[in-house]
């Protein structure tokens, strides 16, 4: 894939004024600018910045007032603190010199793994990995990673794999083809697959599983309860069931799991039910508050391959008792579909 995404960024790379120089100075100030700020937003700024500090020299020397002057809109002002106390570091202990090696980076203030990753492989050709939530959902899609990317284990086994891939390759290219390729194809929802280059060793794509994936379900809190809620349909019918007991005794809803991987989920309801389903999609997530409890529903949609009791239509639908949560998870089904 490496080849094919190098040169699909070769002929497609977005025209940033930070890839017009190999300078690590402003490589650096370019990604502490762009860790919580758009390209877009970032692009004035990071001009303006350049014709007042147009290198450590410059910058170094400057008032923290200033320095926060020049940064005044960006927003995050503790990175406008933490480039001048680098600057200064830079040129008390280095001799103004940025340094090369990839913990070295990493130890100044204000860069963290993914920072370092990029500056070292952007503006030294090191073969590092800049792993963020871009990179995470094109190789979990890649390599149909099912697992949550939210785990610290799970981000050090695709940390692994990226650093495999990137041997033997230009590390600048690699990374910021990886950056483009999360903007503009391999988005979080709809990802462009009929326009990626690398679309054919994809295993999402080739699995149609690129709108299921990645899992990406955030640290679980106690006294919260984290469901994954099937909206299952059959055509044009919507697969309800009342509940037997519990909170919402006698009200329907959709069959939901405490799990929080929607490929488990299929096992389960297979158990129950002896039908097999296909996940079709990822939905959204839905936080319903009781009073003694918090839901918090990971909505997905499956398809039943085969007709089977308590399907109803829409209009069947609106005659049934349905708990609020579930009606919310409803409503976020047909909002998309
Ligand atoms: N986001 C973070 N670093 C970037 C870069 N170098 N180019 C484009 N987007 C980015």
């Amino acid at each position: 894939m490496q080849i094919e995404l190098i040169k699909w960024y070769e002929q497609n790379k977005r025209d940033l004024p930070w890839r017009k120089t190999r300078d690590p100075y402003k490589i650096w100030i370019s990604e502490i600018m762009l860790q919580q700020t758009t390209v877009e937003a970032v692009i004035p700024y990071f001009i303006r910045f350049m014709e007042r500090f147009p290198n450590i020299q410059t910058l170094y020397k400057a008032s923290e007032e200033e320095v926060y002057k020049y940064w005044e809109g960006l927003g995050y002002y503790r990175r406008a603190k933490h480039i001048l106390e680098t600057a200064q570091i830079i040129h008390n202990e280095y001799h103004d010199v940025f340094p090369k090696d990839f913990n070295t980076i990493l130890s100044l203030k204000g860069i963290g793994p993914y920072t370092a990753g990029a500056i070292s492989s952007i503006a030294f050709l090191n073969p590092t990995p800049a792993v963020d939530g871009n990179v995470l959902r094109i190789i979990s899609r890649y390599y149909l990673i099912k697992e949550n990317i939210a785990l610290s284990k799970t981000i050090k086994k695709i940390e692994n794999i990226v650093e495999e891939l990137i041997k033997d390759y230009n590390p600048s290219s690699f990374n910021q083809g990886l950056m483009d390729l999360g903007a503009r194809i391999c988005r979080p929802k709809n990802p462009k697959c009929d326009l990626c280059p690398i679309s054919l060793h994809c295993q999402a794509y080739q699995n149609n599983q690129q709108n299921v994936l990645p899992i990406n379900i955030k640290k679980i809190k106690h006294q919260e309860l984290h469901f994954i809620t099937g909206v299952i349909t059959y055509k044009n019918q919507f697969l309800l069931i009342k509940n037997p007991q519990g909170l919402l005794e006698n009200l329907y809803g959709f069959i939901q799991y405490e799990t929080v991987n929607p490929y488990h989920y299929n096992e389960l309801f297979y158990n129950d039910y002896h039908q097999s389903l296909s996940v079709v999609s990822y939905i959204k997530d839905i936080k319903h508050v009781f009073t003694h409890r918090t839901w918090i529903m990971h909505i997905y949609h499956y398809e039943l391959k085969e007709p089977i009791e308590h399907l109803y239509t829409l209009k069947e639908i609106e005659k049934l008792p349905i708990s609020s949560a579930h009606q919310k998870v409803l409503q976020a089904y047909t909002k998309e579909n």
